[in-house]
């Protein structure tokens, strides 16, 4: 069976909901703490084994090719000064063998997935959303291994989901499920963003996804709507050939390219930091009370 050791990450979204920040600031690069969001999902991949990454940006987004590169005059100064320690957090963004490719027309997901496609050929790969952060529960190795190990034992492409309810149903992407083994969901077909009375389930597609290599022939037979292919015309023509399965994950979820999601992000991982940690929960509780009152 083929073993997935290549990666996407679409990237190129222009960042409106958080205008004026994204101006001149490429949305990956928004800071959660103090890494940029981007910098997570490569960690995410970093603990799938995963180190072969195509970044999929918008023109003028140089920038976060920068985070990726070496910073020699502040590594030498780091160095002169005996900082070890931040020295080797300056350099861990180096570790990553990342390419970086233009999307120059907004033509959706489907259309940002084919930019990658000379890096990838046929192999398969797996998907990252660059809006979402997923962070592993205590002891867990996240989202995209999981999903890795089922493709690599099935050769089936695999797609991760959450339970929703009430009005965020009609928020993603909706799968119908045919049959359920061992946390492993076979998906007979797949909505997207449906009304809630044309759900065919509770479980939401979210930003994670393995994929086979043939998906990029089906990508380019899609037809646009409002000027954008969609990835979830593709999923469904996959699910209902009966090559498609699904897993619920257990990770944390942020959408980061929502503001409510984005502090809510940056507040729990201050809460998680040994630095700070300590600081920012006093705080909290005590801003908990005030605003109680
Ligand atoms: C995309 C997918 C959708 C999925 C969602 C997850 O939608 O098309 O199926 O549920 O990501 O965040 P978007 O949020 O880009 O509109």
């Amino acid at each position: 069976m083929k073993k997935v050791t290549k990666a996407i990450i679409p990237a190129a979204g222009l960042g409106t909901r958080f205008l004026p920040i994204t101006k001149a600031l490429p949305k990956p690069m928004l800071p959660v703490l103090d890494k940029p969001t981007v910098q997570y999902i490569m960690e995410e991949l970093k603990n799938a084994g995963i180190d072969d990454v195509i970044i999929v940006v918008s023109p003028g987004s140089e920038i976060i090719e920068r985070h990726f590169s070496a910073a020699q005059e502040l590594e030498k100064r780091l160095i002169a000064d005996g900082k070890t320690e931040l020295y080797d957090i300056a350099r861990e963004t180096c570790s990553f063998k990342v390419k970086f490719v233009e999307q120059k027309v907004a033509n959706g997901l489907a259309g940002a997935i084919l930019c990658a496609e000379k890096y990838i050929g046929d192999e398969p790969f797996a998907l990252l959303l660059g809006d979402e952060l997923l962070i592993p529960k205590e002891g867990g190795k996240g989202c995209i291994s999981a999903l890795k190990n089922i493709y690599e034992s099935t050769g089936k492409s695999v797609i991760a989901t959450m339970e929703v309810f009430g009005d965020d149903v009609s928020k993603y992407g909706n799968i119908g499920i045919k049959n359920e083994n061992d946390g492993v969901m076979e998906v007979g077909a797949i909505v997207e963003k449906p009304a809630l009375s044309d759900a065919l389930s509770n479980n939401a597609i979210i930003g994670r996804y393995v994929l086979d290599g043939k998906i990029f022939s089906m990508l380019k037979t899609l037809k646009p709507r409002n000027n954008e292919i969609y990835l979830t015309d593709s999923l469904d023509e996959l699910a209902k050939r009966g090559e498609l399965l699904a897993c619920t994950t257990e990770d944390y979820r942020y959408d980061v390219g929502d503001k409510a999601g984005y502090i809510k992000a940056n507040v729990e991982t201050a809460l998680k930091s040994p630095e700070i940690g300590e600081e920012i929960k006093n705080y909290v509780i005590e801003l908990a009370e005030r605003i109680k009152a």
